[in-house]
């Protein structure tokens, strides 16, 4: 299965938002999309208008860019899994690395929340990726393994069904520096190999994740390993965002 998953992060006024969406919705035909899963992210605001706006039969699913481990309670300024499926949530974003690096996320942190977005029928997809340091030093094979050992750590092999991984050296989210294409497929499958090893299975869509575009993707997407993207900033802008729903469809 493929999936392309557009990341709005924090940007677009609600409005803004909207519009992309509605662009998008036109564009992703039943046809175009083929057998791509489409997912977008938007800022956790414009989740339930964004809900309400996808007509019946869309391409297009929803996830959302964070949630808390627990269904409800004292945690102020959060939102839960059990929420978000209740508001027509088809996926959460979980340990992102903007959410380690400025909000102290841990690898068992993630962890909880990847448990909890299982048990409220979410589809967690789980980001990992090493910073540049560990990529220097040579230990971002094992650094990586060891955050998504540790995020599916709680998980039945049957649960592990439901994830969705995503791959992100730090280096390359943001910063217009990508992975060559051969960097990429060193890492997936040194995950699925370890996952198969240490899991029993290894037939979850992994993804590739930092400054994908249009004039890259078509390298990574063909990678053998790679099934699909995490979007960023492309997933701002509808045409390059429908173009890549293209190429992964063709790859
Ligand atoms: P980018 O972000 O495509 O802007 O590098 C990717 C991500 O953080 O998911």
């Amino acid at each position: 299965m493929k999936f392309l998953v557009g990341n709005w992060k924090m940007n677009t006024t609600p409005e803004e938002g909207m519009a992309l969406l509605e662009e998008l919705s036109q564009g992703l035909t039943k046809e175009v999309v083929g057998d791509v899963r489409v997912v977008v992210a938007p800022p956790s605001l414009h989740l339930i208008p964004v809900a309400d706006a996808l007509l019946e039969n869309s391409q297009i699913e929803i996830a959302a860019q964070n949630c808390h481990y627990e269904d409800f309670g004292a945690y102020t300024g959060e939102i839960s899994a059990q929420m978000l499926l209740h508001s027509e949530v088809d996926a959460v974003i979980l340990g992102h690395s903007e959410r380690r690096q400025y909000f102290s996320e841990t690898d068992d942190f993630v962890a909880l929340k990847v448990k909890n977005a299982i048990k409220n029928h979410l589809i967690p997809i789980v980001c990992v990726g090493e910073k540049l340091e560990q990529r220097n030093t040579g230990t971002f094979l094992e650094d990586t393994w060891s955050q998504l050992s540790i995020a599916l750590s709680d998980l039945s092999k049957d649960e592990l069904e439901d994830v969705i991984i995503a791959y992100e050296p730090i280096w390359a989210i943001g910063t217009g520096e990508v992975a060559s294409p051969e960097q990429v497929q060193q890492m997936h499958s040194f995950l699925r190999r370890k996952l198969k090893e240490n899991m029993g299975r290894d037939d979850m869509p992994i993804l590739y994740g930092g400054s994908c575009k249009p004039s890259n993707a078509d390298e990574i997407f063909s990678q053998n390993d790679v099934d699909g993207g995490l979007i960023g900033g492309a997933s701002l802008n509808a045409e390059d965002f429908m173009l890549l729903v293209e190429k992964l469809k063709n790859s």
